[in-house]
C-alpha cells in the first residue's frame, strides 16, 4: 500500500510503498477513505510524543471501510463503514470496566503507538470495543472528524465542561478542536467567545455560532473575555495547547469555573504558569479531556444525524495522500483556516 512515512522527527515525510497491515486477533484492517490532519499528527512528527517508534506513519482521525477482520471479532464484517476514537481501548482493564475507555491503561492509538491512517490501510485493535458505525448519509470526510477532534470537543464541552444554556464559554484556539467546541457549545445554548490569531479562523467561529471573536495579538484575551462577560467565562477551553493559551484560558474564568485543557502541552514548549492562588481562592477546576469512548458516541451521532451539529462545515480543504507531507509540515507555521482532510483513495484509485 501507499503511506506517508517519516524516518526522523521533523525530517522529510514522503508517500511511498510499504507492506500492507494485517489484522491482529480481535482487530480489523480498515481501508482509509478519509483522514483529518490534526495538530496531534504534527506533534508526533515533531517528536513531542515519546511513544512513537521510527520509521513511522502518522494519522489517527479516520473513517473508512472494514477490509479484513481478525479472529474473534463478532460485531464487524468486511464492507462496514466505520470510524474509531483515536484512543483504542483494551476493553478489559480497570478503567475500561468503569466505562472510562478514553483513559484506558492499555490503550493503543493508530498514528502514535503503531502505524496510522495517512495510508491506504490501517490496523485497529479491539474492534468490538472501539469501532463506531458511520451511517450512509455521512460522508467519509465528515466522519473522519468524529475519530478525533469533533468527538474530543464534544466530550470536553459537554461531559468535562458541563456547558449549559446561557453560560459564557471561552474557546482559546479555533482550529479543528476549537471550531468543533464553538459549534457544540453554541448548539447547547451557550454564549461563546472565540479567541484566535487567524482572521479566517475567527470568521469560521462566528459562522459556527460564536457571539464574540477576540484576536489575542491585538488585546489581552483573558481581560477581553472578563470584560465581555462581566466577570469571566463560566467555562474555558484551551483548544490550542501552549503556555500562553493555557494560562489565558484559566485567567479568563469566573469564580468556580471549570477549565478544560484539550491542546497538548509538549515539554519542548515550556511549562504553563497557571495562577494557582486564584485556582484555590476562586475554586477553579482544572480538567483534562482525552478523546471520547466509543460507547459515548450515540448522543453525538444523533445530534449529527438530526443536523443540530454539522461537522461537515468544518472541512475547508481535501487533499490527496501525496500532498499530506507538505500539509503536515505547514502546520508549524500556517494560520488556522478550518480542517484539512486527506483522501488516500484520491491517489491510489485515481
Ligand atoms: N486532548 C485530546 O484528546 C486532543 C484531541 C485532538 C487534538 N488535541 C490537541 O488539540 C490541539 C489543537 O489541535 P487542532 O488540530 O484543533 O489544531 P489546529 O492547528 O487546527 O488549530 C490551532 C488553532 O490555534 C490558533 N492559534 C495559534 N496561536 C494562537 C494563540 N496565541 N491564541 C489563540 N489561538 C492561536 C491557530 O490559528 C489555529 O486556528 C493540539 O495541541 C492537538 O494536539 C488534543
Ligand atoms: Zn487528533
Ligand atoms: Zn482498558
Amino acid at each position: 500500500m501507499r503511506a506517508v512515512v517519516f524516518e526522523r522527527y521533523g525530517g522529510p515525510a514522503e508517500a511511498r510503498e510499504v507492506p500492507d497491515p494485517r489484522p491482529a486477533p480481535g482487530g480489523v484492517v480498515v481501508r482509509v477513505e478519509a483522514t483529518g490532519l490534526c495538530r496531534s499528527d504534527w506533534h508526533g512528527w515533531m517528536g513531542h510524543d515519546t511513544g512513537i517508534v521510527l520509521p513511522h506513519v502518522p494519522g489517527h482521525e479516520l473513517a473508512g471501510v472494514v477490509e479484513a477482520v481478525g479472529t474473534g471479532v463478532v460485531n464487524w464484517r468486511k464492507g462496514d463503514r466505520v470510524t474509531v476514537p483515536f484512543v483504542c481501548a483494551c476493553g478489559s482493564c480497570g478503567q475500561c470496566a468503569a466505562g472510562d475507555h478514553q483513559v484506558c491503561a492499555r490503550q493503543t492509538q493508530p498514528g502514535f503507538t503503531h502505524w496510522g491512517s495517512f495510508a491506504e490501510y490501517v490496523a485497529l485493535n479491539h474492534a468490538d470495543v472501539n469501532l463506531v458505525a458511520v451511517p450512509e448519509e455521512l460522508s467519509y470526510a465528515t466522519a473522519a472528524s468524529l475519530g478525533c477532534r469533533f468527538a474530543t470537543a464534544f466530550r470536553a464541552v459537554v461531559a468535562q465542561g458541563r456547558a449549559a444554556a446561557g453560560e459564557w464559554v471561552g474557546v482559546y484556539g479555533c482550529g479543528g478542536v476549537g471550531l468543533s467546541a464553538v459549534m457544540i457549545a453554541a448548539a447547547a445554548g451557550a454564549r461563546v467567545i472565540a479567541v484566535d490569531t487567524s482572521p479566517e479562523a475567527l470568521e469560521l467561529a462566528r459562522k459556527f455560532g460564536a457571539a464574540h471573536c477576540v484576536d489575542p495579538s491585538a488585546v489581552d484575551p483573558a481581560a477581553a473575555v472578563r470584560e465581555l462577560t462581566g466577570g469571566g467565562a463560566h467555562l474555558s477551553l484551551d483548544a490550542l495547547g501552549s503556555p500562553v493559551t493555557a494560562a489565558a484560558s484559566v485567567d479568563g474564568l469566573r469564580r468556580r469555573g471549570p477549565n478544560v485543557q484539550v491542546g497538548l502541552l509538549p515539554a519542548a514548549a515550556g511549562a504553563a504558569a497557571l495562577p494557582m492562588e486564584r485556582v484555590i481562592g476562586w475554586e477553579l477546576e482544572i480538567l483534562g479531556s482525552h478523546g471520547m469512548a466509543a460507547h459515548a458516541y450515540p448522543p453525538l451521532m444523533e445530534l449529527v444525524r438530526s443536523g443540530v451539529l454539522r461537522p461537515e462545515l468544518l472541512v475547508t480543504a481535501t487533499i490527496p495522500l501525496d500532498a499530506a507531507p507538505a500539509a503536515l509540515a505547514a502546520m508549524g507555521t500556517s494560520p488556522g483556516r478550518g480542517v484539512t482532510v486527506v483522501l488516500p483513495g484520491a491517489v491510489a484509485r485515481g
